[in-house]
C-alpha cells in the first residue's frame, strides 16, 4: 500500500520525520507492505512544494535544515498558494483520488499559537474536510478542540491521531486506545514538560536559571518562544489534550490552572533536595465531585515518589484508572527522533486501518456514573 503524505510546517520535526521516512524505507516495505511518498510541502516562511509523483523530502529537509527555500525557484504550472489552507485544499483537489481511496495524510507540525490553538485547527478542519487523515504532534488540536475534530473524524471516516502531542513517541494515546478498552481514567499527574525538569534539575545543583535555560535552548529542547515552558503553558497545553482524550473533558490550556517556574524557586529546589526531597512541575487532573478539574504548579515530592526519580530530560505519567489502579508511562529519553517516531506509528495505525477496511473508531465514550464534564 502506498499513502501519500502533505507536510503542512518543515521545522526540526517534520524535517527529522523526512529522514527518519528514508532510514526506514525498506523495513516500512518488508514489515508493513507500506510505502510512504511526500506529495506537498508547505511552510510560513520557506515556501511550498507539490509534485504529484513526490518530493525527495529528505532532501528537501537538508536543503532547509541550511537555511535554503523550499523550492529554488518556483516550476512551471506551480499553482501559488495564498494560505496554508489554500495548499491544503488544493493539494487534496489534485490527489483527489487518493484521498478517496484513504490512502492521503495531512501530516501538521507547525507551531502552537497558545491562546486559539491556531493555524493547526483550521489545518485539521481542512484536510478532515476534504478527505485526507490527520497525524500530527501538535498540541493545539487536542487541548483546544478535542471533540469538535474527533466528532469531523469520525464522519469524515478519516484519522486523527497526535501521538507525538504528549511524551514524544512513547504511546499515551494509543495505550489508552489500543491496550485500556473499557478502562475508565479518574485522573492522571506526571512531569510533561522537558525544559523545566531539566532546568530544575539543574538549579537543585546550584546552576542558574537561565544558564540552564540555554543549554535547553541550544539543544533545540525548549519552544521557539521559551515563556510557553518556562510559564507552565506547554505542561498546561498537554494536561488539557490528556484530559479532554482520557477523561472526556472539555478543558483549553486556560482553563488549566497554571504556575510555571521561576528564579527565586532556585532556593527551594536546593532545600528540597538536601532534605531527601525534589521539586517538580507537576501537571494534574481529577474529578472535584462530578466536575473535572486541572493545575500545572511546582510541587515537593517525596524522594520515594515516581515523579522525583526524573533526571534531566526525562518525562512520566502516572494515569490513576478505575480497574488497574495506577499505570505509570516513563520515558527516559526524548527528542526529534521520538516525536519523529510518534508520526511513523500513527501512520502505521492508519495503513493498518486501510488494509483492513476498518472504519474509523468512535472516540472514547463519554464518562459513565452520571459524571459532568
Ligand atoms: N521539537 C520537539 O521536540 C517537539 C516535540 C513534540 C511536539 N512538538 C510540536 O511539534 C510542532 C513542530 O515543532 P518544531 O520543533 O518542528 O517547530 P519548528 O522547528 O519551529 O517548525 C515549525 C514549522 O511550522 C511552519 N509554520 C508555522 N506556521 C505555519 C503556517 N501558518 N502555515 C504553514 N507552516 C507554518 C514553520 O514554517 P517556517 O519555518 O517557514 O516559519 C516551520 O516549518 C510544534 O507544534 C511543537 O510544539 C515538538
Amino acid at each position: 500500500m502506498t499513502l501519500e503524505l502533505i507536510l503542512v510546517g518543515f521545522g526540526n520535526v517534520a524535517r527529522r520525520f523526512a529522514s527518519l521516512l528514508d532510514e526506514r524505507r525498506a523495513r516500512l516495505a518488508g514489515e508493513h507492505d507500506l510505502d510512504i511518498r511526500t506529495v506537498g510541502i508547505v511552510t510560513r516562511r520557506h515556501g511550498h512544494a507539490f509534485a504529484a509523483r513526490g518530493l525527495d523530502a529528505a532532501a528537501l529537509a537538508n536543503r532547509v535544515a541550511r537555511g535554503g527555500p523550499l523550492v529554488a525557484s518556483r516550476p512551471s504550472g506551480d499553482r501559488s498558494a495564498s494560505s496554508s489552507v489554500d495548499f491544503i485544499r488544493d493539494a487534496i483537489d489534485r490527489r483527489a483520488r487518493t484521498a478517496y481511496e484513504r490512502c492521503l495524510v495531512m501530516v501538521e507540525t507547525t507551531t502552537l499559537n497558545i491562546l486559539s490553538g491556531e493555524p493547526a485547527i483550521a489545518h485539521v478542519r481542512a484536510a478532515l474536510g476534504g478527505g485526507a487523515h490527520v497525524v500530527t504532534a501538535n498540541k493545539g488540536p487536542a487541548a483546544f478542540a478535542y471533540h469538535a475534530l474527533a466528532r469531523m473524524s469520525h464522519r469524515a471516516d478519516r484519522r486523527f491521531l497526535f501521538e507525538g502531542a504528549v511524551m514524544d513517541g512513547v504511546p499515551v494515546f494509543n495505550l489508552a486506545r489500543e491496550a485500556l478498552p473499557g478502562i475508565e481514567v479518574l485522573g492522571f499527574r506526571g512531569v510533561v514538560n522537558t525544559t523545566t525538569n531539566y532546568m530544575l534539575n539543574a538549579m537543585e545543583q546550584g546552576q542558574a536559571f537561565d544558564e540552564a535555560l540555554v543549554e535547553m535552548q541550544a539543544m533545540g529542547v525548549a519552544e521557539a518562544d521559551a515563556s510557553l515552558d518556562i510559564d507552565g503553558w506547554d505542561a498546561a497545553a498537554k494536561t488539557a489534550a490528556l484530559a479532554n482524550v482520557l477523561m472526556d473533558a472539555s478543558l483549553t490550556p486556560q482553563r488549566v490552572e497554571r504556575r510555571g517556574i521561576t528564579r527565586d524557586l532556585m532556593h527551594r529546589a536546593i532545600d528540597a533536595r538536601r532534605a531527601g526531597r525534589r521539586l517538580k512541575l507537576v501537571a494534574r487532573a481529577g474529578y472535584e465531585g462530578s466536575k473535572i478539574t486541572a493545575r500545572v504548579a511546582p510541587e515537593e515530592l517525596p524522594g520515594d515518589d515516581l515523579l522525583a526519580s526524573l533526571d534531566g530530560q526525562q518525562n512520566a505519567l502516572i494515569l490513576h484508572t478505575d480497574l488497574l489502579g495506577e499505570i505509570a508511562i516513563v520515558q527516559r529519553s526524548g527528542g526529534l527522533t521520538q516525536t519523529a517516531y510518534a508520526l511513523l506509528s500513527d501512520l502505521i495505525t492508519i495503513a493498518r486501518d486501510v488494509g483492513t477496511a476498518r472504519a474509523t473508531p468512535q472516540p472514547r465514550p463519554r464518562a459513565p456514573r452520571g459524571r459532568s464534564r
